[in-house]
């Protein structure tokens, strides 16, 4: 998603200047050019040799040696990124001051700027600091939230510059066309647990990477995002407001309770099909398992596939082997507008992977189906391909 754009990474006067080369080779990593300007201050913590060999070209030259390069880096540039931003910088920012290449290349950009302070947390606490970052965002500024944490100070509190992950995930939403803008997509993840006493459960291997994969790219073209989400180990999308359910009856409830808003339906989890029908209070003795009976669970894309009032509503249908006529008959049979199969057992595709191989199944006016096959992509760039799919079906 940052193939081919160039990003101008700001570094300031912060403990935290040492993230900067993580944050650097990230970007290059997704495909970026990036250009590095430090601040004198920003000098005390990190060198501008690190930093260069991170960029893979010098840190710009000051403007009184190189008297252009305030105005070339940012002309140049699609992101302008600082990373940490200090208090400092951030008043220099709001306040016009232009006193050296960071604040006058700031005066000259005209792009996405994203901002990611680093300091003590009364600093970031102060009215001033929260005045200036308020004028900033107003015009436009992303701010990537500092965290609660120790400080370098040893002190506790939020002043933490944030991730690495989740300063990228700004830099990529602010280069993403906001084409899904006034929609709020509904999504499922993940596997759902069926407990069988208060020790065991039933369950599947879905990571849920697919389903988060698709609230992140979701929330980065613009829409709101609901994602209810089964158990899973992966950490919520920033901006996403994550619903966390245990079993297909919780799930199906959640779905429910939230359809009505929804302009698009996409289920991705891997619901388990069957949860025990009476529940024990006490550790079942392993002789019971011959008595173990089992009820069907709600079919929760099939209950919103027979809405009167439906949205676009999506399936996925993890088969193992070629079986995508089984796939067929889910989307007709489940009242579904788009089944997307994939094969669990193919190379790079299924539960754990980070990468999916796909069929989209559509059906035509004529009742015929309709295939689009996606080619081995991170799942990222399969949600987005799923995406375009559905808005051109909808158009
Ligand atoms: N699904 C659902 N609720 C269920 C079972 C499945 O919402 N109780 C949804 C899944 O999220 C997925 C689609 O239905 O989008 C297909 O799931 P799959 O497990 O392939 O279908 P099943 O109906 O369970 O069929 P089978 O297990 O017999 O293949």
């Amino acid at each position: 998603m940052l193939k081919g754009k160039t990003i101008l990474v700001g570094i300031t006067g912060s403990v935290a200047a040492y993230k900067a080369v993580d944050l650097i080779r990230r970007l290059r990593d997704a495909g970026a050019t990036v250009k590095a300007i430090m601040t004198d201050k920003s000098k005390n913590f990190i060198t501008p040799l690190s930093v260069s060999l991170a960029c893979g070209a010098p840190v710009a030259a000051d403007m009184f040696e190189e008297p252009f390069s305030h105005i070339d880096g940012p002309a140049q540039a699609d992101v302008f990124v600082v990373a940490p931003a200090t208090a400092n910088s951030i008043g220099k920012f709001a306040g016009g001051i232009a006193d050296d290449l960071l604040s006058t290349s700031f005066l000259v950009f005209r792009g996405g700027f994203v901002l990611a302070p680093a300091m003590n947390w009364r600093m970031y606490e102060h009215p001033v600091v929260k005045k200036n970052l308020a004028s900033l965002l107003s015009q436009g500024a992303v701010l990537v939230e500092p965290q609660r944490g120790t400080l370098a100070c040893g002190e506790e509190g939020v002043g933490k510059m944030a991730g690495v992950d989740a300063i990228i995930e700004a830099i990529i939403a602010v280069v993403t066309p906001k084409d899904l803008s006034g929609e709020h997509i509904l999504i499922t993840a993940g596997p759902t647990r069926e407990p069988i006493d208060p020790v065991r459960f039933f369950s599947n291997r879905s990571s849920g990477k697919m389903g988060y994969a698709f609230a992140r790219v979701a929330r980065r073209r613009g829409a709101v995002v609901t994602l209810v989400s089964g158990p899973t180990a992966i950490s919520a999308p920033e901006g996403v407001d994550v619903v966390r359910v245990e079993t297909a009856s919780e799930m199906y409830s959640a779905v429910m309770g939230r359809i009505d808003t929804a302009s698009i339906a996409v289920m991705t989890a891997a619901v388990s099909d069957f949860c025990v029908a009476e529940q024990r209070s006490e550790k079942a003795d392993k002789a019971d398992i011959a008595l173990l009976k089992l009820d069907r669970t709600p079919d929760i894309l099939a209950a919103v596939g027979a809405l009167s009032r439906r949205p676009f509503t999506v399936g996925f249908a993890a088969e193992t082997g070629a079986r995508i006529e089984r796939a067929e008959r889910k989307l007709i049979s489940k009242g579904a507008d788009m089944i997307v199969f994939n094969d669990v057992l193919a190379e790079g595709a299924g539960f754990e992977t980070d990468t999916n191989v796909v069929t989209i199944i559509t059906r035509n006016a004529d009742a015929t189906c309709q295939k689009e096959y996606l080619p081995l992509s991170h799942k990222e760039a399969v949600a987005s391909a799923i995406i375009d799919s559905i808005i051109a079906r909808r158009a």
